[in-house]
């Protein structure tokens, strides 16, 4: 038996029912992470032939390979960014497949490995990489970008009100040494803004995440994703993505209502009508949202939002 792995997968039947009216012989699932949505549908999809799993970091790899070890004959698991996707099934001589998933951010397991420097709770290095290739970390922004640049990143990425304090906090403490512990920015936010009585989150938190997203270029990576992942599909094929941040629900809205046909139309002629070509039905005309149930038993689930649409 393997380990099982700590982490809880987000609208896993909300998932399985939107998969659940279409026969898949062939699936993506482009954040693989602990396998949970993967394995849920292998189970669910007996007439399913291969599953390629994605996924950039290798502990998700190796953990997942244990945990559909029952499936191996259909699971093929995969290093590499989904932002590449079409690239990479190619390279196992899939040009269509029928259903294909993400699920976008950090897993549990992530966030509680201190050496990854995900956490502001475990005392870790400045990290916060997904893929150990990736020559970015957050220890190399928060020491020597602008206090500018800071500024942006707290302020879009993070949605943080504090935006200008804190990176004139870090600026300051900069110049009189390097941060490179998670500990000493999450103490270092915490003066600069504690937090209020009955605060459930800790004041690091938006900061924390901001960081995390520009490491790892998470918002590129899924605008990239979902044009790869449409192009990929099948006709009556079905794409569904889970994300935890405006700024991602933002991207994956606007993509799929584009690719439905109802983008806004810049350029004249060949142009205009190729943003009008209508690619995709959407299923999901709101987000789904996980159930009270859910957000009460795995408080991660509270910012989830999940989308679907089909190829036509
Ligand atoms: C939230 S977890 C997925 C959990 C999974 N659905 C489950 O049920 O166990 C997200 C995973 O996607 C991976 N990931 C995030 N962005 C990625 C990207 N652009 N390309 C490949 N993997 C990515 C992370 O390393 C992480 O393991």
């Amino acid at each position: 038996m393997g380990r099982k792995p700590d982490h809880t997968s987000i609208m896993l039947e909300e998932m399985l029912e939107y998969f659940g009216a279409i026969e898949m012989r062939t699936f993506v699932d482009g954040t693989l992470g602990a396998g949970g949505h993967a394995l849920a549908i292998l189970e669910s999809h007996s007439e399913l032939e291969c599953l390629v799993g994605i996924d950039q970091d290798p502990l998700a790899r190796s953990l997942s390979a244990e945990r559909l070890e029952m499936f191996s004959s259909k699971v093929r698991i995969i290093e590499g960014n989904y932002r590449d996707m079409k690239d990479l099934t190619a390279d196992l001589g899939l040009t269509q497949v029928d259903g294909i998933f993400l699920d976008i951010g950090v897993s549990s397991m992530q966030l509680d490995r201190a050496e990854k420097g995900f956490s502001f709770r475990r005392d870790g290095p400045l990290d916060m990489r997904m893929d150990p290739d990736n020559p970015l970390t957050a220890e190399e922004i928060v020491n020597s970008w602008p206090e500018k640049e800071l500024q942006k990143l707290i302020r879009d990425y993070g949605e943080e009100n504090k935006w200008r304090q804190i990176s004139q906090g870090i600026v300051e403490k900069r110049k009189h040494m390097r941060i490179q512990r998670t500990s000493e920015l999450a103490d270092l936010i915490q003066e600069i803004s504690p937090p209020f009585p009955g605060q459930r989150t800790h004041p690091a938190t938006k900061v924390f995440q901001a960081l995390r997203i520009v490491v790892n270029g998470e918002l590129d990576a899924l605008e990239k994703g979902l044009h790869q992942a449409i192009d990929l599909l099948s006709p009556g094929g079905r794409l569904g993505v889970i994300t935890f941040h405006s700024l991602e629900d933002r991207i994956v809205k606007t993509v799929f209502r584009e690719k439905s046909g109802r983008g806004q139309v810049v350029g004249f002629g060949t142009d205009a009508e190729l943003n009008r070509q209508k690619l995709v039905k959407v299923l999901t005309k709101k987000p789904l949202l996980p159930s009270l149930k859910e957000q009460k038993v795995n408080r991660r689930s509270r910012s989830a939002k999940l989308r679907f649409v089909e190829k036509l």
